[in-house]
């Protein structure tokens, strides 16, 4: 899948490869990676330049992405025979240091290991309704497991009830985003026609269909919305289960391990033909926040949401080049 070569940048470099192929809001891909002097290890970092003020005051998006972008490179090299070893938040002076992760010793990659690697570049963030197929049955048991070995929870909102409420929080964000000109113009900067030459950021034909289609509106990237205010036809029997990541505690920490049980999720459900779309706009206003924690994530601090199913195509979107990403030890990261 990715090339190896010998050599100390050579092995930093694959691992940022992998790294970078988690999500992140708007594909705002808000990490830097140092490798270590004498191929050590590799250091994750988060940019602070690739925030979203607006929608991510405190971060916690950012933290999430890079959580999931430090699952890959521990997936990376366990699948390379080495077992990872993580020190959290090495620098208590420097909270945008992250981890860091030497390589240990040897170990044969595991069977696990190795379906979840190979989902890295078949996983893409999926937008408007499913195919009409049903999941696998196992998948809800395997992804709360997935979700309770990173330390986190995550619960299915079932029951028409819990559904419709949800739908009704995420309309409620959704309008409330569409209605904020600090929110469009933010959301206008990562956004772009497709000519145009960029590596981050969402292109402008990224949405076939329109954001109200399913029970729950997706983000409207292109502005849609505006020109069409009405979806042709709602399609609810496509919009699929629908579940909350959550966890105990609401700090980087935790940020971080919701990051990791995200990518785990979303790499089990990938190697089974299964994607996620992403219900986030109710968790980016605080008063909503708190009324999802309230009645439907068991009291849990909602992290992420999405609903999961067969998608009809995916969109890969792009990367920025690992010469962009990867630092060497004395570059100036501020
Ligand atoms: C914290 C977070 C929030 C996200 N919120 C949304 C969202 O509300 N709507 C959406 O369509 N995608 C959302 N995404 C997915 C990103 O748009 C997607 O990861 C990015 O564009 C890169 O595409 P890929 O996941 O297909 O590689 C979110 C991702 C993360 C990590």
């Amino acid at each position: 899948m990715f090339a190896v070569h010998a050599g100390p940048s050579h092995a930093s470099g694959y691992l940022v490869r992998a790294a970078v192929t988690a999500p992140s809001p708007c594909n705002t891909q808000p990490w830097t990676f140092v490798a270590e002097d004498g191929d050590r290890g590799i250091e994750v970092h988060i940019d602070g330049t690739r925030r979203l003020p607006v929608a991510d005051p405190a971060g916690r998006e950012s933290v999430i992405s890079c959580g999931a972008a430090l699952l890959n490179v521990r997936l990376a090299m366990l699948h390379l025979g080495f077992t990872p070893v993580v020190e959290y938040f090495p620098s208590p002076a420097d909270p945008a240091f992250l981890a860091r992760v030497a390589w240990g010793a040897h170990q044969r990659p595991s069977p696990e290991v190795e379906r979840l690697f190979g989902a890295l570049r078949r996983r893409h963030t999926v937008r408007g309704p499913f195919l009409a197929e049903q999941l696998p049955p196992s998948l809800a048991d395997d992804l709360r497991d997935h979700a309770h070995r990173a330390g986190a929870t995550l619960d299915f909102v079932t029951g028409r009830a819990g559904r419709r409420d949800l739908a009704e929080l995420v309309r409620l964000a959704e309008d409330a985003h569409r209605s904020r000109p600090d929110y469009a113009a933010e959301q206008r900067r990562w956004t772009w026609w497709p000519d145009e030459p960029r590596y981050d950021g969402i292109p402008l034909d990224i949405d076939a269909t329109h954001p109200d289609l399913t029970t729950f509106p997706g983000r409207d990237y292109v502005g849609l919305t505006r020109m069409f205010p009405a979806p042709p036809q709602r399609r609810p029997s496509r919009t699929g289960p629908v579940a909350i990541l959550g966890t105990d505690r609401d700090d980087p920490a935790a940020w971080l391990r919701a990051g990791a049980a995200l990518q785990r999720i979303l790499l089990e459900a990938a190697d089974r033909g299964v994607m996620a779309a992403f219900l986030t706009q109710p968790l980016e206003v605080p008063s909503l926040r708190v009324r999802i924690r309230q009645t439907l994530s068991g009291g849990a601090f909602p992290q992420m949401m999405f609903r999961l199913g067969h998608p009809s195509c995916v969109r890969p979107l792009p990367r920025r080049p690992v010469a962009e990403v990867l630092r060497t030890p004395d570059a100036d990261l501020t």
